[in-house]
């Protein structure tokens, strides 16, 4: 006969692994999702994981519920490493009464937060709930309010990154929403806050769940989701991969990988990838496999606004964000989402120490009354202030277009760009040859007896004038011209160069980004 005691204990925690039962576990899994320890133990390093409060009890009475009480309530938390770095871990358990969120629960959640916080190392939450817990009203709204304050205090303090596995609704939603990262699951997870009932009632649209709130449309739509998932076991990994760019908390750097790819490595393809022809498309995504280590690049938004491009990477081992315009989509335009997302991204790796590599080919600002009407102005702003506010090393390569606004506002030397290199086919001035012939000799054309003759000439001229590097280089706006070639060791070069940079914006509460 064993201690009872100890018997007891193993009885209780047994229990407590259950969550809501075998029938409730069961139709979790019919729903094709996995439970919540099925989650952790797929995330986290194997035999990794602590749990705390295992044995924590809602004390509510009304509307039944001191008959279902289940140990541990609807969360699961605790900590665990991931490639042997220390992360805190929440995981909603829809199979006690669905993964609801009352006072128990939230009381969890923030214990987790501000151990996170304390000891420097970020937070993963999975969620997959119903929920506010109705049957604790206020209560229940009090403790979202206490998780929301701490994702906005320990925001740019320890990365945190949320999945969602299920349902996610309502108030809910903005838990995920102040965090830095969302992953979601094709056909399974959805985050609205208002559900497609309550649409009907106020909008007369019919509209289901995937349709109104699913991956497809937060990581294509919305922007809402970072990343989409065909399943949680690829989320998870892809969680698991995500970390391996960032550092534990604000104070420390990204871990260092090295790899078997030399530094020294150069690309020739890169000399003829870009067409001569400056109104042909590349893929931008062709040079950043050419130059990173091991092609590997981690993309963020990768369906959402397609007109930039943002990621990880690593350059002779250091984990770098990249921002890129993508000359595929949109001409590789700046509208309101793309400088939105590409803000958003730069202002993460600023807070997390992770050096800002820039690849620009950019004609502008995109025309029209929607961007206008849209505010293009406001979300324009928005990218200018993240690059300009940036003090982590800024790393800018022209390959080909830098027109207008957009050559000032993607990481130019003017806004502490530290090195700005260029390719040889980079064309920077203030507008095209063609718009800006158009304009400087509109009465000379109008004048002229073979407009159209006369207009090729001073396209020409213009274009042999300006629509290349060197008058930006003349002034030191270029740091140097390189061949493409060179593009990686130069850039490797140029990271360690910086690696004990040192810059600090004036001292303030916070700036104003014109939100
Ligand atoms: C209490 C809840 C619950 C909730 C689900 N359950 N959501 N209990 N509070 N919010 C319970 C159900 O009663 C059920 O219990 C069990 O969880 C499983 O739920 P089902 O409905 O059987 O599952 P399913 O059919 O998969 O539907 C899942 C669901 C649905 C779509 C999430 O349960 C639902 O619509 N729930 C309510 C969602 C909601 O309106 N929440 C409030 C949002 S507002 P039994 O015992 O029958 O198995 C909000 C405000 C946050 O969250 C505010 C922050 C500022």
């Amino acid at each position: 006969m064993g201690n009872p005691k100890i018997q007891r204990l193993r009885e209780l925690r047994s229990q407590s692994h259950q969550g809501g039962g075998p029938d409730r576990i069961e139709a979790q899994h019919q729903r094709g999702r996995m439970t919540a320890r099925e989650r952790l133990d797929l995330l986290l390093d194997r035999g990794s994981f602590r749990e705390m409060d295992a044995f924590v009890q809602h004390r509510t009475t009304d509307f039944g519920l001191d008959q279902q009480k289940f140990l541990g309530d609807s969360v699961v938390t605790g900590w665990g490493t991931i490639d042997g770095r220390l992360v805190y871990v929440f995981s909603q358990d829809f199979t006690v009464i669905g993964g609801s969120l009352g006072e128990a629960h939230a009381e969890k959640v923030c214990k987790i937060m501000d151990m996170a916080l304390k000891n420097g190392a970020p937070v993963i939450g999975l969620n997959d709930s119903g929920g506010a817990r109705i049957q604790e009203g206020v209560i229940s709204l009090g403790g979202y309010a206490d998780i929301f304050l701490r994702n906005t205090l320990v925001s740019g303090v320890i990365p945190q990154i949320s999945a969602v596995m299920g349902p996610c609704a309502g108030g809910a939603v903005y838990s995920p929403a102040l965090t830095d990262f969302i992953f979601m699951v094709r056909s399974s997870s959805y985050m609205f806050v208002t559900g497609p009932d309550v649409v009907k009632t106020v909008t007369h649209e019919e509209v289901s769940h995937e349709e109104l709130g699913g991956a497809g449309v937060h990581s294509e739509v919305s922007g809402v989701c970072h990343v989409a998932c065909d399943s949680e076991g690829e989320a998870l990994y892809q969680i698991r991969r995500l970390l391996s760019y960032l550092p534990q908390n604000n104070l420390e750097d990204p871990p260092f990988i090295s790899n078997g790819d030399d530094p020294l490595r150069m690309a020739e393809e890169l000399d003829s990838l870009v067409p001569d022809d400056p109104s042909k498309p590349y893929n931008i995504k062709d040079v950043i496999h050419l130059v990173v280590d091991d092609g590997q690049f981690y993309e963020i938004h990768e369906n959402y606004a397609a007109n930039i491009v943002v990621g990880f990477a690593r350059l002779g081992g250091h984990s770098i964000g990249i921002v890129a315009n993508q000359p595929m989509v949109l001409a590789g335009v700046l509208d309101i989402n793309s400088s939105e997302k590409a803000a958003r991204f730069i202002r993460f790796c600023d807070a997390f120490n992770i050096p800002v590599l820039t690849f620009v080919d950019v004609p502008g600002f995109l025309p029209g009354t929607i961007q206008e009407h849209g505010g293009i102005i406001r979300s324009g702003s928005k990218l200018l202030y993240a690059y300009c506010e940036a003090t982590v090393p800024k790393l800018t390569v022209i390959t080909r277009k830098a027109y207008g606004g957009a050559y000032d506002v993607m990481s130019s030397k003017h806004i502490r760009g530290d090195l700005n290199l260029a390719w040889p086919s980079a064309e920077i001035a203030v507008m095209g040859p063609d718009g800006a012939v158009n304009i400087i000799f509109r009465k000379e054309l109008n004048q002229s007896d073979d407009p159209q003759q006369r207009k090729a000439e001073l396209v020409a001229d213009y274009r042999l004038r300006f629509a290349n590097p060197y008058i930006a280089a003349s002034r030191g706006y270029i740091d140097d011209v390189i061949e493409p070639r060179e593009t990686r060791p130069r850039l490797i070069n140029a990271l360690e160069m910086l690696s004990n940079k040192r810059d600090n914006n004036p001292p303030k509460k916070h700036g104003c980004i014109p939100l």
